[in-house]
């Protein structure tokens, strides 16, 4: 049971306001990971040996670069919905070679989107829009030029992370902001053996664990709470009827918690959760029929031999 009276005053804090007073599952949307220190353990996650997910994306990435910028015209712009830090983006963009080329990563996290300045200014003009997805097309559509043709990339499965009802809107609100013969490159992870998938949302050094936990001493941090992080435990789990991977903040004992920025008391039993996050996986299928229901051409994907994943390439 949770108390209030303030209103909340940011996203951040209304998302939480919500999504922690909740009645019968408290959950927070994973986008709040990202904090600096959030992205730096995103990036640890992915040096994970049982975390296979990002090297196999950029397995694939340097295999079907070429192919891709084959089917790229010019002029042409890049941008890229999550960017994180663009590691793997420099298999595209090297592959175009277009002198000037403008790329646009679209995060919310600006330690993120710092280090993709750094990392691929190199290879391209990197405009960098700090914001939501939607905020970061709009910029877009206003920043490029007329006669463009744009490649933007979704890649490391972050669609997944959108809940299975959300996607199918998603990507057509995407197919809106997009321009007829622009091209939509999508990395998804695919339904797998359940054990690889539950060590690598629970690793052994607890890496996994340790960026679902810095959740919460986010919002200790900027909405002035006293959660205790050792009251809570991490939990990933598989959820077969969604094929999901879900991860969870386990309450180890009855307590409450104040959020002093919302003026709220949230109360946890033993053993009540925080959901996190969700991770789909996907089949090849579904990945068709989600690009003819959001009306794009499927033109080309790739897969990898040794962890199930696709890169897809549609049309607009
Ligand atoms: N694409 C990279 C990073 C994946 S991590 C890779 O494959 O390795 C997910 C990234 O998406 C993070 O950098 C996070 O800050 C960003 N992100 C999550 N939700 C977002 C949202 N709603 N709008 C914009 N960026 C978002
Ligand atoms: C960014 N996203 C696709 C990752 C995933 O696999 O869902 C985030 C992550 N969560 C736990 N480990 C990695």
């Amino acid at each position: 049971m949770a108390t209030s009276v303030k209103l909340p005053v940011s996203e951040f804090a209304a998302d939480v306001w919500a999504g922690l007073r909740a009645v019968n599952q408290k959950k927070l949307p994973p986008k709040y990971f990202y904090d600096d220190l959030g992205s730096k353990l995103f990036e640890a996650i992915t040096l994970l040996p049982e975390y296979g997910l990002s090297r196999a994306d950029e397995r694939v990435l340097a295999r079907c670069a070429e192919s891709v910028a084959a089917r790229v015209q010019r002029p042409c712009v890049v941008a890229e919905l999550g960017s994180g830090s663009g590691k793997k983006t420099s298999h595209i963009l090297g592959a175009l070679n277009v002198p000037e080329l403008k790329y646009y990563p679209i995060d919310v996290s600006s330690e993120a989107l710092s280090t993709c300045s750094r990392e691929l200014g190199k290879l391209a003009l990197v405009e960098p829009i700090m914001g939501d997805y939607f905020h970061g097309l709009e910029c877009l559509s206003r920043k490029r030029p007329a006669k463009s043709q744009l490649l933007l990339l979704f890649l490391g499965s972050t669609i997944g992370n959108l809940e299975r009802s959300e996607q199918r809107e998603f990507l057509r609100a995407v197919r809106r902001r997009l321009r007829p013969g622009d091209l939509f490159l999508i990395g998804a992870d695919l339904v797998k053996d359940v054990d690889r998938m539950l060590v690598a949302y629970d690793d052994p050094a607890n890496v996994t664990a340790a960026f679902n936990l810095n959740l919460l001493a986010r919002i200790n941090r900027e909405l002035q709470a006293n959660f205790d992080l050792r009251c809570f435990v991490h939990e990933a789990v598989w959820n077969p009827a969604e094929r999901r991977m879900e991860m969870y903040l386990v309450s180890r004992e009855e307590q409450d918690v104040r959020v002093g920025a919302l003026d709220l008391t949230v109360h946890f039993r033993e053993g009540e959760s925080i959901w996190t996050e969700s991770s789909h996986k996907f089949t090849v299928e579904e990945l068709e029929t989600l690009a003819k229901d959001s009306e794009f051409e499927v033109l080309d994907q790739w897969g990898d031999s040794e962890w199930p994943l696709i890169e897809t390439l549609w049309r607009a």
